[in-house]
């Protein structure tokens, strides 16, 4: 039995008092709903504020990216070990840091490696973009992310994988509930073809793209999707709640 993760990625919005009201509305909103792991993921600097904001919560923290390198001569970049002592999860490989900062699946898979050595959790994001998907090639195309993303990584029992469909990223354009279901059971087919039916079983592949309190309970019923990643529903300090619950309501 997999738990849904429903984690809130506030992307390069909030100053630090708005992100420090945001996660005391979370941690409110949430407050008493089990069934679900609840993580929101602040901009960096941040994260110290918004871990005193939520002491005593049940919501996790979760970083928005991390370095691939341990430590050293890397400027503007933080280390997984300074994370983990702040963070329980990672976003690793979002669309966005693979558009706009030429990252591929070599380094989500370098950045996997780094965060799962520092204990960190890493969210591994895949997706295909409008093109691919009309040209009918969004399976292959996911699959490949994800055996590229998962390079060299021998245990992923501490790994999540987010289907985030690139043409529904902040589009309002949300993949629909079928969709979402057959791209997440591509997935976990991959899975099975990297590592076995167990780890299959048991990692969570989560849909992100214009999820918001409306459509969550779509995607709860879909019977391989476990969780969502929300960008803009996620600075709404009573949607993110609403889709927490859509899928405590389903697990
Ligand atoms: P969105 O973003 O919910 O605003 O579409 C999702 C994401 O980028 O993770």
């Amino acid at each position: 039995m997999r738990t849904p993760i429903v984690a809130g990625n506030w992307k390069m919005n909030t100053t630090l008092a708005d992100a420090s009201a945001l996660a005391r509305a979370v941690a409110d909103g949430v407050n008493g709903i089990d069934g679900v792991t609840t993580v929101v993921c602040p901009p960096s600097v941040s994260l110290v504020p918004v871990s005193m904001a939520l002491s005593g919560s049940n919501v996790f923290i979760g970083a928005q990216d991390v370095s691939a390198e341990p430590q050293g001569a890397h400027t503007g970049e933080l280390s997984a070990d300074m994370l983990s002592g702040l963070c329980t999860y990672v976003i690793i490989g979002h669309s966005e840091r693979r558009s706009m900062y030429g990252e591929d699946d070599f380094t989500t898979a370098a950045k996997t490696t780094t965060a799962l050595a520092a204990g960190l959790r890493p969210i591994v994001c895949v997706g295909e973009s409008l093109d691919v998907r009309e040209s009918g090639d969004a399976n292959a195309f996911v699959a490949s992310q994800v055996n590229g993303s998962l390079a060299g990584i021998a245990d992923i029992s501490q790994v999540a994988i987010a289907y985030e469909p690139v043409w529904a990223i902040g589009t309002g354009r949300a993949a629909s509930p079928e969709i979402a279901q057959e791209m997440a059971s591509t997935i976990r087919s991959a899975v099975v073809s990297m590592y076995s039916d167990k780890a299959a079983d048991g990692v969570p592949v989560l849909y992100g793209g214009s999820v918001n309190a409306d459509n969550a309970a779509s995607y709860a019923s879909a019977a391989d999707v476990d969780g969502a990643l929300v960008g803009g529903a996620a600075l709404d300090g009573n949607a993110f709640p609403g889709i927490v619950k859509a899928f405590a309501a389903s697990a």
